[in-house]
């Protein structure tokens, strides 16, 4: 074993070679490898003779990882006259010919930039989290970034982000400002995004990169992902399937404007450039201040689509979700059963049935608020955070109250980043709102957006949500809404126009951090007229987020699904509405698929679908553990078949439930053949038997039968879904 001191004078050794080429003395430095492991993966970086920072590999990590230096050398692809065609933050204006990862003009006017490796280190967090940051320098420049990678070892995913600040004489203007620029090696590369508009979030598209520049990116700057979330797969030489094939997945961890540039080189190789978008948003950077970007999150798998959406679940259960190893409360909420036409004696009569259902909340929607100008539709009110008085004479508090005499909790609705022009808050403060001076307004749901980067507004809007919990301290669940995009972007607060879209967000987080640090824990569903804004910097602060207003049980399959590859069950809010024409226990399986909640009229059920809902709900209690927190084994794709099927199950893989559909009604169709399951004990013996039954009904499946996991996972079950058995909820247990 070496000694210490061994050690250390190596180290000195290393810093003295890395000094004396910076000095320009020309001794060559060594060859540096930095290997950035996790359980299964690797991404290996290289620094070159010349301190140019390259990535050496992406993928399956090696036993041996001597052999990464290996790795350049066993490729014969075309040359790289740059030596930057694989930088690990590609600067522009130097040698550079390709997408670049960062752009600056520098306080005397000059637009190059060239970033030499400088040092590193790796700082272990804990047992499964490891730091490490690699400083970068202009050799002419007082300029500097370092590069930072989070790995999460047991998950396998990794977090990169980066900081940029300088010295130099006067302001440096940052054109293109990315988190993370990876690249990949394979023989195709097949994209897989996602598209939407409301109603019909993340719809997905697959196909192969040609060479040239695809860019997935939105300049909604809030609602971001309404068109186009930030979430993708790259599957490397084919598409993956659900079980075989390496693929990549990537997200940013941004609620605003991103843009992730997905660029084929000339040598054939896969340059992932992804940060927030640069669009009308150049940003001055003064001497000596940190410019932070937000996280590009990745994780790969050689197994296909599932196991890495099974690290990215368990990762996201682990370390970001709010409360992801938490329990949540299932609710019965009011918008589709009243819009805004409501009273105190309604919402009474609501707060009953709540108690009725046997759900734990009461969550009141929109139109609570605005005198002046009440909040009867969506043209008006909003902004105007005090509780009508015609409506809630007796205001929230006395509705808190009601629901605690109930014996259930009450939630809210608001939506404090916007405003109508009706209001009296945009009477007050014009300046608070968001339009150009010159221009007509221009409304997305008849609203404009407040203008978060004022600090005064963030004071507001941290204020609405302050005033409810210090007034009603027993308030529960917050539903944080959020309808509109901007137009005509303007801050009548900044000075630097090109920073309004960054700061907005910034702004955001800044409120809602402060709202985290005094509420830490109370439930909030991340809601945005739908899905347009679910991403992983938000949901370090929601507990849980609202995949679409489309719940109809038969597209709610496919969103929910699409939704399932990138986030955990626990945080997907499914709600059983009167979307459709399925029957109730359709949509009620359907919905137990996530978080559970309602928001029909439950005075108009008939009695055997009340009792229906009363069981299922009763039902939910037992299985939601392993929903919440089991992993996740879609068995069936709806894409591809007339049955949908998926399997949760539990790390002991001792229980799980399957919930099997009908998605095709033609005649005949059903689950012709056995399914298979997956992830099962092969030695162990387990029952399968349907719940969830409609009162009355028997099920077809003999639920005394005994089979191993290697028989289901082989031969397979048949759920006997058909015309008649649309929906077919299993629980699995193991024989004890
Ligand atoms: C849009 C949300 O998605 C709905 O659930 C509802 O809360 C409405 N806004 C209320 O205006």
């Amino acid at each position: 074993m070496k000694s210490f001191k061994q050690i250390i004078s190596k180290v000195k050794l290393l810093v003295l070679f890395i000094i004396l080429y910076g000095l320009g003395l020309g001794v060559k430095a060594q060859t540096i490898i930095i290997p950035v492991e996790t359980a299964k993966n690797a991404l290996v970086l290289q620094v070159g003779s010349n301190r140019d920072l390259n990535a050496i590999y992406f993928g399956e990590k090696l036993l041996n990882s001597a052999e990464y230096s290996q790795i350049p050398g066993t490729f014969k692809q075309t040359e790289d006259y740059t030596s930057l065609l694989n930088s690990a933050y590609t600067p522009s204006g130097s040698r550079n010919l390709m997408e670049p990862a960062i752009t600056v003009t520098h306080a005397d006017g000059n637009n190059s930039l060239d970033l030499r490796y400088v040092s590193h280190q790796i700082k272990k967090v804990d047992d499964d989290v490891s730091l490490l940051s690699i400083l970068l320098k202009d050799p002419v420049y007082n300029f500097e970034v370092t590069l930072f990678y989070k790995s999460y070892f047991k998950e396998d995913v990794i977090e990169q982000w980066t900081e940029i600040r300088h010295k130099e004489k006067g302001n440096v203007v940052l054109h293109k400002y990315a988190s993370a620029n990876l690249y990949v090696k394979a023989g195709s590369y097949w994209l897989n995004q996602y598209h939407g508009d409301w109603a019909k979030e993340m719809q997905p598209e697959e196909s192969q990169l040609t060479h040239g520049i695809k860019t997935l990116d939105t300049k909604l700057g809030t609602r971001a992902n309404l068109f186009q979330p930030s979430v993708f797969m790259i599957s490397l030489n084919q598409p993956a399937s659900e079980d075989e094939g390496s693929v990549l997945y990537g997200a940013m961890e941004w609620s605003g404007n991103f843009r992730i540039d997905l660029e084929v080189d000339y040598q054939d190789n896969l340059r992932i450039i992804a940060g927030m978008n640069n669009y009308a948003s150049p940003y001055t950077l003064k001497p000596n201040e940190t410019f932070s970007t937000p996280a590009f999150l990745y994780t790969f798998s050689d197994k296909g689509k599932g196991e890495a959406s099974r690290k990215l679940q368990s990762w996201a259960r682990n370390y970001r979700l709010l409360d992801g190893k938490g329990t949540r409360l299932t609710l019965l909420n009011n918008w589709e059963s009243t819009y805004f036409d409501f009273n105190e004696n309604k919402l009474a009569e609501l707060l009953k049935d709540t108690k009725k259902l046997g759900v734990d909340l009461f969550l009141l929607d929109d139109g609570w608020f605005g005198n002046k100008y009440p909040r009867n539709d969506d043209r008006a009110g909003l902004g105007d955070w005090q509780e009508n008085k015609s409506k809630l004479p007796n205001g929230i508090s006395s509705l808190v109250k009601e629901a605690q005499s109930n014996g259930v909790k009450f939630g809210i609705w608001i939506e404090p980043e916007m405003v109508n022009s009706k209001s009296e808050l945009y009477e007050k403060h014009p300046d608070w709102v968001i339009k150009q001076p010159l221009r007509e307004e221009h409304y997305f749901r008849n609203q404009l957006v407040l203008d978060l980067s004022n600090p005064k507004v963030q004071d507001f809007v941290y204020g609405i949500v302050d005033k409810l919990f210090m007034d009603n301290p027993n308030l529960a669940y917050i539903k944080w809404d959020c309808n509109a995009v901007i137009y005509n972007a303007y801050s009548a607060h900044l000075n630097n126009q090109s920073h309004f879209y960054i700061d907005y967000v910034k702004g955001l987080y800044k409120v809602l951090e402060r709202i985290r640090s005094k509420y830490p824990k109370v439930p909030m569903m991340l809601c945005s007229g739908g899905g347009g804004r679910v991403d992983y910097a938000a949901l370090k602060y929601f507990t849980e987020f609202w995949p679409s207003d489309n719940t109809d049980p038969l597209e709610r399959i496919f969103i929910q699904w699409e939704y399932s590859y990138f986030y955990p069950a626990i945080s997907s809010s499914n709600h059983v509405t009167d979307w459709g024409k399925q029957p109730i226990k359709f949509r009620t399986d359907v919905a137990m698929m996530g978080k559970l909640g309602f928001d029909i009229v439950v005075s108009k059920l008939n009695g055997n679908d009340l009792k229906f809902c009363q069981d299922a709900i009763q039902t939910y209690d037992v299985m939601k553990p392993v929903i919440w927190q089991g992993d996740q084994y879609r068995l069936a794709n709806p894409r591809e078949g007339s049955v949908a099927s998926v399997l949760y199950l539990n790390a002991e893989k001792s229980s799980g439930v399957i919930f099997n559909y009908l998605v095709n009604n033609r005649y005949g169709e059903g689950s012709k053949r056995p399914i298979l399951l997956k992830g099962l004990d092969a030695a162990q013996k387990y029952k399968l038997k349907e719940v969830n039954l409609y009162p009355g009904v028997n099920s077809t499946i003999d639920d005394s039968r005994i089979y191993t996991g290697d028989f289901l996972m082989k031969v397979g079950f048949n759920p006997d879904v058909n015309a008649g058995r649309t929906s077919v909820v299993l629980q699995l247990d193991e024989l004890r």
